[in-house]
C-alpha cells in the first residue's frame, strides 16, 4: 500500500514518516517537492502515485502572518485540500488532514465539541475552516483530526520558546487568560495510525471529523511554568525560576491574529470510535524536554535523567480506557 504524506518536513509530518511505515510504503513530499500553491502540479503528483492514503500534515500556520496574507493561507489552507478531497474521492483514496482549535472563538465554557458552531477569529482560522468543509462536502473518505498546541522536538514551538527565554532572562510574562491542551505530535502520529489502521480494515465508513488532543487542560502561564520546572528538574542552567514567570492578559500581546481563549476540544468521539485514549499533555512535555536535555548530554539516559514522572500509573491508564 503507498501512502502520499505531504508537509513532510513540518512538525507533525516529520513524526507521521515513521508512525505511518508500519501500515505501507510512505512516499515523502516536503514543500519543495509538493508545493500546495501549485496545485495542477499536486493534481499530476497524486494521479501518477494513486496513492491508497494521502495524508496532509502541509499546512500555512504562521498565524499571524496569514492576517497580512489570507489570499495565501486561503490557498494552501482550503484550495489545495479541496482538490485533494475531489482526487482522493476520484481514485478511491484516504485522505487524512489535520484541522485547528483555532475555528472557535473561545467564547464557550466548555470544551468544544465536533458540533460546536466554528467562528474563526483570525484569518488562519478562516483558511482552515474553509478546508475542513470542502474536505468533508466532497464525498472522499476521510480522517480529520482537530487538535490544537501542537509541540514537538524539532520545530519552533512554545517549549522550546520558553526555554530560550528562560536561558537569557530571569523573569518574562505569559499569557494567563487562554486555555488548551498541548498536544505533542508523537501522540497525533501514532493516533493517526492507530486510527487509519482501523479506518482501512473496518466494514463501516468511518468518515469524519475527531477532535484529537492530549488529555487535560492549561493556560499558557502554567504551561511556561511547567516547562521550566521541568527542565529545572532535569538539571538545565536557567536564569528564570518558575515563581518569575509573571502572569499577564492576551490583551496586552500585541499579536496581529486574536486567538481564542478556551481552545480546548472534547475527544469522546474520537475515544469512544477508535478505543483509544490520549494519554496527558504533561507526558509529551516531559520527553520532549528530555530528548533536549539529552541532545545536551548525551549520556546513556538514566531513568532519573529520564525524568518520566508524569507516566500515568497503570491502574489509572487502564481506568480511563473506554
Ligand atoms: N502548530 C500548531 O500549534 C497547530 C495547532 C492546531 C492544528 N495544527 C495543524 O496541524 C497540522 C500540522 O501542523 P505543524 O505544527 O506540523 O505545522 P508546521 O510545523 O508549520 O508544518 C507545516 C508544514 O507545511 C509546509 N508548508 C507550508 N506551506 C506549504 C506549501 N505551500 N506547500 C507545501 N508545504 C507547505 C511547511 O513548510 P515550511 O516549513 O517550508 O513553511 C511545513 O513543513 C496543520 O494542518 C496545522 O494547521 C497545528
Amino acid at each position: 500500500m503507498s501512502i502520499l504524506l505531504l508537509g513532510a518536513q513540518g512538525q507533525l509530518g516529520w513524526e507521521l514518516g515513521a508512525s505511518l511505515s508500519i501500515l505501507g510504503r510512505v512516499l515523502h513530499f516536503g514543500r519543495k517537492q509538493a508545493d500546495l500553491t501549485q496545485i495542477d502540479e499536486l493534481e499530476k503528483l497524486v494521479r501518477k502515485i494513486r496513492p491508497r492514503v494521502i495524508i496532509n500534515a502541509a499546512a500555512h500556520t504562521k498565524v499571524d502572518q496569514a492576517e497580512s496574507e489570507p489570499e495565501l493561507a486561503q490557498l494552501i489552507n482550503a484550495e489545495a485540500p479541496a482538490r485533494l478531497a475531489a482526487l482522493a474521492r476520484e481514485i478511491s483514496a484516504w485522505l487524512v488532514h489535520y484541522s485547528t482549535d483555532y475555528v472557535f472563538d473561545g467564547q464557550k465554557d466548555g470544551p468544544y465539541g465536533e458540533e460546536d458552531p466554528p467562528a474563526p477569529l483570525n484569518a488562519y482560522g478562516r483558511s482552515k475552516l474553509a478546508g475542513d468543509r470542502a474536505i468533508m462536502g466532497s464525498g472522499c473518505r476521510h480522517l480529520i483530526f482537530r487538535t490544537s498546541w501542537v509541540f514537538s522536538h524539532t520545530g519552533r514551538n512554545f517549549p522550546r520558546s520558553i526555554l530560550e527565554l528562560a536561558r537569557q532572562k530571569d523573569s518574562f510574562e505569559v499569557v494567563a487568560d487562554q486555555y488548551g491542551s498541548p498536544t505533542g505530535v508523537e501522540m497525533i502520529a501514532s493516533a493517526t495510525a492507530l486510527a487509519l489502521s482501523q479506518a482501512l480494515s473496518r466494514p463501516e465508513n468511518i468518515s469524519g471529523l475527531y477532535n484529537l488532543v492530549a488529555d487535560g487542560y492549561v493556560d499558557w502561564h502554567g504551561y511556561a511554568i511547567y516547562v521550566v520546572q521541568r527542565a529545572l528538574d532535569l538539571g538545565w542552567k536557567l536564569l528564570a525560576r518558575p515563581e518569575k514567570i509573571k502572569a499577564r492578559s492576551a490583551d496586552r500581546s500585541g499579536r496581529r491574529a486574536l486567538r481564542p481563549a478556551n481552545s480546548r476540544l472534547n475527544t469522546e468521539k474520537f475515544v469512544r470510535t477508535f478505543q483509544l485514549s490520549p494519554p496527558p499533555w504533561q507526558y509529551y512535555v516531559d520527553r520532549v524536554i528530555w530528548a533536549w536535555t539529552r541532545t545536551e548530554k548525551p549520556a546513556p539516559p538514566t531513568r532519573q535523567m529520564l525524568g518520566l514522572r508524569f507516566l500515568p500509573p497503570m491502574s489509572e491508564s487502564h481506568k480511563s480506557r473506554p
